[in-house]
């Protein structure tokens, strides 16, 4: 089994309903959007939202890979993490969750959704791409998520990487990017590069910091949305009008 190492980026990947809390999604506003979920790992949104009818695609650095290779990596990160927080077992706010075993079985479950989807769906909907380079076209979604991966690790991601990665996500989206959780791995305090970041974008884009109804790590209520606002892009449902202006602009 892998060692709980300072480097690594962990190969796992959060529920359905947990994107819809993370993102601040409403169903019905998605109907008419292409979506990209980046470094959307084991994640089973995209098999959920498509088995739902929604347009949806994933990318990540591992995909390409067989499915059961991936099972493996996902199955021993997974069991890694749970050994690292053995001790937490009997915390009593799970947050999003009812209790540690409640955590376990959700993702668990999840795992299964996305390990399914990407056995029979490799080729359509879970693209090989390694950030902060995405292979699509500009403006080829309406919405893009980011999960997990920017600010949380910014110990081992400069702050080149995430302003590069950003701007590539905005290149490729017509709409809108979301980021989510805007905190630093094992802290409840944000990322000293989202500040930097959203001074970097506000010559250009509307950028806003929400909260969010999803609770799982402390201080992780928060997102980062980032607006395309040319008016010649086709636009999607998404609620816009709580848009709002940052210093600077
Ligand atoms: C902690 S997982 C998050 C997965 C999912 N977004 C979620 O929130 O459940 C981080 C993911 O980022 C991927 N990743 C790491 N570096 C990457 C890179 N340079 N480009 C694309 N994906 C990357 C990893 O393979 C992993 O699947």
């Amino acid at each position: 089994m892998q060692n709980a190492s300072k480097e690594k980026i962990w190969f796992l990947g959060r529920g359905f309903e947990e994107y819809l809390l993370m993102f601040k999604l409403n169903l019905p506003d998605l109907a008419h959007c292409h979506i990209l979920d980046c470094n959307a790992g084991a994640s089973s949104f995209t098999a959920e939202m498509n088995h739902k009818g929604y347009d949806v695609i994933a990318a990540d650095i591992l995909y390409g890979q067989s499915a059961e290779k991936m099972e493996n990596i996902s199955e021993n990160d997974f069991l890694t993490l749970m050994n690292a927080h053995k001790d937490l077992k009997n915390e009593e706010d799970w947050g999003f969750f009812e209790n540690h075993d409640h955590m376990i079985q959700y993702r668990i479950k999840s795992y299964n959704k996305f390990f399914e989807h990407y056995k029979t769906g490799k080729d359509a909907f879970y693209i090989e791409s390694k950030l902060p380079k995405l292979p699509f076209r500009n403006n080829s979604f309406h919405l893009v998520l980011s999960s997990h991966l920017l600010f949380l690790y910014d110990d081992r991601l400069d702050y080149n990487f995430h302003l590069q990665s950003v701007k590539e996500m905005i290149r490729v989206s017509s709409q809108e990017v979301r980021i989510y959780p805007l905190v630093r791995l094992r802290s409840n305090r944000k990322s000293k590069f989202v500040d930097s970041l959203i001074r970097d974008l506000s010559p250009n884009y509307h950028t806003e910091i929400q909260k969010v109804d999803y609770r799982f790590r402390e201080g992780a209520d928060e997102m980062l949305r980032i607006q395309k606002t040319s008016g010649d892009q086709s636009r999607c449902g998404l609620i816009s009008t709580d848009m709002i202006k940052i210093e600077g602009k």
